[in-house]
């Protein structure tokens, strides 16, 4: 495509904005892992840690790829290739091409779990089972080779299918919809996990922190979900940020997108532990929380029917708008960078990126392909699909940081000041703490978050 001559496609109003950035923050983030590690990290004290890192490294690192992307208009490699000709800066949208393809890999497969989940919450098959029966439900359909295959097929051509419209006509008006559907399904998750007998001791294990119960690990954790969950460290938001028009207040975005996010996964939660305490169950079942713990709630819960269709439906349409937001940083790469057609972009990063996946899906089954990895001072052996979960964990808080130092050291003042302004249009009063955040505090926790991850300090 000729950028010269062809208006940039992009957002057209500022609910589209919001529609598409917290599309792509919501997500499996919120809704799966978010619970789970809260469970297994004790509740109250952990979610305490986690609206820290939001709040002093999530939302710069956020208006930080906002106004990276705004500033050059362009993709997540072509922005540090504009703001910075001749500099090695453009390695770290590489970074972030590459964290994209891992990310949605396994991204991929999860999600098409969830598809399966939708289907069979759909044609009942959940009622009557056993708690034991439900886990091994679980494990045989992440164990069997074809099945988590084909949702996770079915899930990546959805994602094509938005990301195939571009902006305007695909993302912006994809999830312009499911945002508001989401919202709505959440909602009502939440006012029938409230209202359950004995819904107090969730509410409780949410909201009072213990903080005996706080650990080193739970802090990092945090920390790298801060980053997974606000869809940070990759390039997402600085090609999110390239599609914003100039008039638009991006401090003011990135705020609003930060705390979509993190509402959504408090509902998430409160959805989640009220009800899970009401039936007495054990909250830190681990990943297997919404796919073994909750069909078990919703077995017991009247109308459980029901509110099992609408949470897996929920699942998915936050799947859905997340993982459009990754294949768009690759597209957008391929097509700006590289002269490709949109539509060829789209189709060949889905259909390689599926592939990856699918050959991960199978490392649980059929192929046994496993990796060492040096985690916490020790050396793990994981099956493919975990390695590069973990993978992931570790390539976005270097995004990171590469980032906010772009911002922070090497882009001019003036530059930043004129692009958070809009040119003097607004007046900013945060410009000396956003440059403080993104020069030092950010850079210097990831640092020994990731440091500490590696080596198991804390
Ligand atoms: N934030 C999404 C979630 O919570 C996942 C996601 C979308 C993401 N884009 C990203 C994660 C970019 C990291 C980087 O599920």
């Amino acid at each position: 495509m000729d950028n010269n001559n062809v208006q940039r496609d992009g957002f057209t109003s500022k609910f589209g904005i919001i529609a598409a950035a917290a599309g792509s923050a919501i997500g499996l983030g919120n809704i799966w892992k978010f619970p789970y590690i809260t469970g297994v990290y004790g509740g109250a004290a952990f979610i305490l840690v986690y609206l820290i890192c939001i709040a002093i490294i999530g939302l710069p690192v956020m208006l930080s790829e906002f106004l990276i992307g705004r500033r050059a208009q362009a993709n997540a490699v072509g922005s540090f290739k504009k703001i910075a000709p001749g500099t090695p800066w453009y390695l770290a949208g590489w970074l972030g091409l590459a964290a994209a393809a891992v990310i949605l890999s396994f991204y991929g497969v999860v999600a098409g779990w969830t598809l399966d989940y939708v289907f069979k919450a759909v044609t009942n098959q959940f009622s009557g089972m056993t708690p034991d029966e439900l886990g091994g439900a679980f494990g045989g359909l992440i164990t069997s080779p074809l099945r988590p295959i084909l949702w996770q097929l079915v899930f990546m051509a959805l994602t094509a299918g938005v990301v195939l419209g571009g902006i305007k006509d695909g993302i912006e008006r994809y999830t312009k919809i499911l945002m508001p559907l989401l919202l709505v399904i959440i909602v009502v998750l939440d006012i029938r996990a409230i209202t359950l007998p004995g819904a107090s001791e969730g509410i409780k294990f949410l909201f009072s922190p213990d903080f005996s119960k706080l650990s080193g690990a739970a802090v990092m954790s945090a920390l790298g979900h801060a980053f997974f969950s606000l869809s940070l460290g990759m390039g997402t938001m600085i090609t999110y940020g390239s599609y914003i028009g100039k008039k638009e207040n991006l401090g003011t975005t990135a705020l609003q997108v930060t705390i979509a996010d993190t509402l959504i996964a408090l509902l998430a939660g409160l959805a989640i532990f009220p009800a899970v305490f009401a039936f007495g169950i054990e909250p830190g079942a681990g990943p297997g929380l919404v796919f073994i713990t909750l069909p078990n709630v919703f077995n017991m819960m009247p109308g459980g029917y029901i509110f099992a269709i609408m949470f897996f439906v929920l699942l998915a349409v936050a799947a859905l708008t997340s993982s459009v937001s990754i294949l768009e940083v690759v597209v957008a790469y391929f097509a700006e960078e590289k002269g490709i057609s949109r539509k060829s972009a789209t189709i060949w990063a889905a259909t390689g990126i599926a592939v990856l996946g699918a050959f991960e899906s199978l490392t649980y089954s059929v192929v046994d392909f496993t990796l060492p990895l040096y985690k916490g001072g020790e050396v793990l052996t994981l099956p493919f699909m975990d390695w590069m979960i973990e993978l992931s964990d570790l390539m976005l808080p270097i995004g990171g940081l590469f980032i906010s130092l772009f911002v922070g050291f090497k882009m001019l003042r003036s530059d930043v000041e004129d692009e958070v302004t809009n040119g003097g249009e607004v007046k900013v009063g945060y410009l000396g703490a956003f440059l403080f955040l993104a020069k030092f505090v950010a850079p210097v926790a990831i640092i020994i978050a990731f440091l500490n991850m590696l080596f198991g300090w804390l």
